[in-house]
């Protein structure tokens, strides 16, 4: 467990992804500006930042939805700038989006098929491996723990944080490198984050390397390697685990100074 948290940037080409110096802009509107980042085999990035701060916008770049402007992305040594998501996938960096991309009334084993359908039998006689694609998806579930009772059930009767389990299960189990996951506690109570916090240490511990963004930074810090604070668009800080508490995170996330003026501010104001 003490090996658990590194830092060095010096060596791009060690790096599953590394970010240096990174912008992207919307037209006048600067979204990210001079990011530099890491991503390692098993090994947890938190990207924390309030709303608006850009974390949608890196991991957008890190996915293929939009190129970057400024600085460099190395992807496993080689430079890149993607056109597509379709790229990023292929060099197998998967996404799950916040609004899961699921099909609520379809079961579960045909969401975790979805695009990527298994079949058997040839020309004319090829149809779908409907008892092969059930077997594998409870037992790809089941390896990461995710005990459901039926995965022919509707995909829209399991609860958020059952879902975002099962989409990360669907990423490892497609060969995935590199999972990013956009704020998927964020919309959970406790238990159901602790779920989903607790898979994310499981794909780390396959040995993927995890991008975490969140605004929580009691999500981030029990599971986090890496700490990227990020603050309209800049970076404010870029962490190892060992060199900051969960105190310090929280203090830097919600500005330490402007949180003692609003409280005077709302002293004043009873
Ligand atoms: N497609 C877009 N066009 C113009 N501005 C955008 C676009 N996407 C994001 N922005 C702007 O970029 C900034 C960062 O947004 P975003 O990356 O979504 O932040 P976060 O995910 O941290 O809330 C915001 O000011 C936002 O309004
Ligand atoms: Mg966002």
């Amino acid at each position: 467990m003490a090996e658990k948290s590194t830092d060095q940037l010096s060596d791009a080409d060690a790096h599953l992804i590394a970010l240096d110096g990174v912008g992207k802009r919307y037209g006048n509107i600067i979204a990210l500006s001079d990011i530099t980042m890491a991503v390692d085999n098993g090994r947890v990035t938190c990207v924390l930042g309030d709303n608006g701060a850009g974390k949608s916008s890196l991991i957008k770049i890190l996915a293929g939805l939009h190129g970057h402007d400024d600085g460099t992305m190395r992807v496993m040594g080689a430079e890149r700038h993607f056109g597509s998501p379709r790229e990023a996938l292929d060099v197998g960096i998967a996404t799950v989006y916040q609004d899961l991309a699921v099909v609520p009334l379809m079961s579960v084993w045909r969401n975790f098929f979805l695009g990527s359908e298994l079949t058997v039998g040839r020309g004319p006689f090829r149809r779908l491996d409907v008892a092969l694609m059930k077997q594998t998806a409870q037992r790809e579930l089941a390896a990461m723990g995710i005990d459901l009772r039926d995965v022919d059930q509707p995909i829209g009767q399991l609860s958020g944080g059952e879902r975002q389990c099962v989409a990360i299960a669907r990423a490892v189990h497609f060969g995935a490198k590199v999972l990013i996951l956009d704020e998927p506690t964020a919309a959970l109570g406790v238990k159901q984050s602790g779920v989903v916090l607790r898979y994310i240490l499981q794909a780390r511990d396959r040995g993927l390397g995890v991008v975490f963004i969140t605004h929580n930074p009691h999500h981030a810090f029990p599971v986090g390697d890496r700490f990227l604070l990020l603050k309209r668009g800049k970076s404010i800080g870029y962490y190892a685990k060992k060199d900051i508490t969960v105190a310090e995170l929280t203090a830097q996330m919600a500005g330490g100074a402007e949180l003692t003026e609003l409280a005077h501010e709302l002293e004043q104001m009873n």
